[in-house]
């Protein structure tokens, strides 16, 4: 990868500006580009900004056919923070890099942690869309809820993230070489030592272009079903997405791996009976014409692929079930497959349950398959959007 100097040089900081918010968040909305963002930024920079050396469009470096799910440095991340009881101020953006953060921060002693992930696709004619990003933005709300935490308003993220995708604008990958993956983060900042919410905050939003999740790319997965270890308990932070879900996530996702599995299906901490997810994916089930997904209440993250899938299965003319699943029914069902940002609709091709590994129909003639080309042309701009989930940012 090729780090080179921007047009804003060596500059440390990049004034903050509103991208032009949309009164409707889910309704497209066009809120200029780079050029414009040049613009605004400098008539009120704090610093002098040096020339650009080279395009907005200019390749980064990357090379496209070989994108994975990993880290990639960019060039802009967006910050803005708050205090205890108070609103987010109006964020900046500045060159990516390391944030300095008290010993004593709420977040790495007491995980007062959220994440969000949504994309950032780039069209065959050009245009840059964004999938949704109020839902992302409604769910760090409902999630900073849970954890005692300030969020940034609805209208304030959505902006966040066009603002961060528009400087990051060439690390959008070419149509249909992957997406440009946003990841807001919002966390206790502030010092704190006896357990108690902190007393500042900090909402972030930093990117990095993606292929895809599973090295398996597009090919089945191979699920295990977990029996030891669990992902949530009732009462606890499992609809939400709290940083502290993950780490725990972490030991049985190795050895499932280290086994040759793709991931870990995992059931329900009371009677080890119902399905719930997989460690960063929903689930659904398909018996005849039947999809079901377990229910969102309390303990699965409700994916906003998830929400889309079941709106486009039902317009598909499928009966669309959120409910109780006992793996039993996983066992006699005809196709299995699981929904997130960055795993898309990923077809599974077995689950191992005590033992016995049960295989699923998959390829091109599934029902994972047909909903797969639809959302995907939708988020891509193939497909035209008649649901107003599509925002247009270029
Ligand atoms: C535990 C968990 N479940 C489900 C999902 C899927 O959610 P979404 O479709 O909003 O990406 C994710 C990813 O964010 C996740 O981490």
């Amino acid at each position: 990868m090729i780090q080179r100097c921007t047009r804003f040089g060596n500059c440390k900081l990049v004034q903050s500006f509103r991208a032009g918010s949309s009164s409707s968040p889910s309704s497209s909305s066009k809120i200029g580009d780079y050029h414009r963002f040049a613009s605004q930024a400098s008539s009120s920079l704090q610093q002098v900004l040096e020339p650009s050396t080279y395009s907005d469009d200019e390749n980064p470096g990357v090379d496209w056919d070989n994108l994975g799910f990993y880290m990639m440095r960019t060039d802009y991340m967006y910050m803005t923070k708050c205090t205890k009881g108070e609103c987010f101020e109006q964020g900046q953006l500045s060159r990516y890099g390391n944030i300095e953060l008290s010993p004593a921060a709420g977040v790495l002693n007491y995980g007062q942690g959220l994440f969000e992930g949504t994309k950032a696709y780039r069209s065959e004619d050009g245009r840059l869309l964004l999938f949704r990003p109020e839902q992302n933005a409604i769910r760090m709300k409902m999630g900073a809820e849970r954890m005692c935490m300030p969020s940034p308003s609805i209208d304030q993220f959505v902006d966040a993230v066009k603002q961060t995708a528009i400087a990051n604008k060439r690390w959008i990958p070419p149509a249909g070489k992957g997406s440009l993956y946003l990841r807001p983060l919002l966390m206790g900042s502030g010092q704190i030592l006896g357990l108690g919410a902190a007393p500042e905050y900090i909402f972030l939003i930093y990117v990095s272009p993606v292929g895809n999740y599973f090295k398996e790319g597009f090919a089945p997965l191979n699920l295990y079903v977990e029996e030891e270890f669990d992902r949530a308990s009732r009462g606890g932070t499992g609809g939400v997405k709290s940083v502290t879900n993950y780490a725990p996530g972490l030991k049985p996702l190795t050895r499932a791996k280290s086994r040759g599995f793709s991931d870990v299906l995992y059931l329900d901490s009371v009677n080890k009976k119902f399905i719930e997810e997989v460690s960063s994916c929903n689930i659904f089930i398909l018996k005849g014409n039947v999809i079901a997904s377990p229910a969102a209440n309390g303990t699965i993250l409700e994916g906003v692929t998830r929400k889309s899938i079941i709106d486009i299965a039902r317009e598909n003319g499928y009966q669309v079930e959120e409910r109780v699943i006992t793996i039993d029914e996983l066992i006699d069902a005809d196709e299995v497959f699981c929904t997130g940002t960055a795993v898309g609709v990923a077809p599974v091709g077995s689950v191992t349950y005590k033992g016995q590994r049960i295989e699923f129909k998959t390829g091109p003639h599934t029902v994972s398959q047909e909903l797969y080309t639809t959302l995907e042309g939708i988020k891509r701009g193939l497909i035209k959007d008649n649901k107003g989930w599509i925002v247009e940012i270029d």
